[in-house]
């Protein structure tokens, strides 16, 4: 029996371009992936203190962080058990509890119903009966995974599977953020993330910004639902290491030189690089609108903007500003040149003849097992 998956081009993708451009695949998406998944919401740094915040989506669910009085992390589905408003925004500092815009219900930071104005009107209810409703939070390397179910059924670390084991060396809870950016791009997440895990496309479109790293003696491959991928420098670019010692993150080791660019699946990217980590929030907002949030780790040393400026001229292609071309192929920022494939890869969805052709064999099947585990998730035959 012929393989579906074979045709005369080779090997074709499994998802329909419809996956990628109707409201109902991305309505199915929110409730049946995101919604049922462990994702990244923040670092532990952001919520170091009792009452310190932050909201997060998660599928269809609102949810928060908060730091309690006892100094554990708590998560909350970011609901007024009144008639539902949403109780914070962003980010913030709340010691003194948690007070619904609407008709100031007010929650502690332990999640409790601890006051409602004009109580005689709402004598039936018993305050102990409708605290927050909980969702679950969990941490790892400084960093803060939510699920919105209370009792998930399974723990972060099993979601995580074997993905820690080729994680690297970074250690994230021992940097310190700089210079986060947040970009909109037109075009649906998958094709984000798809971008993201392309091995292809390094040798191509980032000829000119991402040649300090050697595409052909990259090591990839999936950890349960999550690829994780570590390309070594090229020879000039070791040798400007080893002159440009300073810059190195001291966790990461001559024999880790190097990038890793892992994708937690579905839609966070992890980068370890000589003189950052940083993580790749892929956020959907619409089937063709993406906002990818990204943040920056580095250490105390390189934090003042001339030294992350400098050292990003030469180790990041990654981050470099956009040097003022019109043309974002010509801009010399590698994001830009990928903002610009994903858009017109967008853009060619719409016409009658799109199709993939054939997919490489090693360099994109990555994109392949992505597009198998997001079938999965949604119940389609693979
Ligand atoms: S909706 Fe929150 S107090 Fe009414
Ligand atoms: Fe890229």
């Amino acid at each position: 029996m012929s393989n579906p998956m074979e045709t005369a081009f080779g090997k074709t993708p499994l998802l329909p371009a419809e996956a990628y451009t109707s409201q109902d695949w991305f309505d199915r998406e929110q409730r049946d992936l995101f919604s049922t998944v462990w994702q990244f919401a923040g670092f532990e740094k952001d919520v170091s203190e009792p009452g310190d915040y932050f909201t997060v989506q998660v599928g269809l669910h609102p949810v928060f962080v908060v730091r309690g009085d006892d100094h554990r992390l708590r998560a909350f589905h970011n609901i007024c058990r009144h008639r539902g408003t949403q109780l914070l925004r962003a980010t913030g500092q709340s010691s003194t509890g948690i007070v619904c815009p609407y008709h100031n219900w007010t929650y502690s930071i332990n999640g409790e119903l601890i006051s409602v104005p004009q109580r005689e009107v709402f004598a039936s209810v018993d305050l102990d009966a409708v605290g927050l409703h909980r969702a679950s939070v969990e941490t790892w390397k400084g960093m803060v995974f939510v699920h919105s179910d209370p009792e998930p059924e399974s723990g972060l670390m099993t979601w995580l599977a074997s993905f820690p084991d080729h994680f690297g060396p970074h250690e994230p809870a021992n940097l310190v953020e700089v210079d986060p950016i947040i970009h909109e791009w037109k075009a649906n997440w998958k094709i984000v993330v798809e971008n993201y895990i392309d091995g292809y496309h390094l040798f191509h479109l980032h000829a000119a910004t991402l040649d300090m790293y050697d595409h052909a003696r990259a090591e990839s491959g999936f950890r349960g639902p999550h690829f994780a991928f570590y390309e070594p420098p090229v020879d000039d670019m070791r040798s400007w290491l080893a002159s440009n010692r300073s810059y190195i993150l001291d966790d990461v080791g001559e024999k880790d030189w190097g990038a890793f660019v892992h994708m937690l699946f579905p839609a966070t990217g992890l980068t370890g690089l000589e003189m950052s980590f940083s993580v790749f929030q892929i956020i959907p907002l619409g089937p063709a609108l993406t906002r990818i949030h990204i943040r920056n780790l580095t250490n105390e040393k390189n934090r003042s903007a001339a030294r992350w400026e400098a050292g990003l001229s030469r180790l990041g292609g990654w981050f470099s500003k956009s040097q003022g071309a019109d043309d974002p192929l010509a801009s010399g920022d590698f994001m830009e040149e990928d903002r610009y494939a994903c858009e017109q890869q967008q853009r060619a969805m719409q016409s009658p003849l799109f199709g993939v052709g054939a997919t490489s064999d090693g360099y994109e099947d990555g994109v392949l097992g992505f597009q198998r585990n997001v079938a999965k998730h949604l119940g389609e035959e693979v």
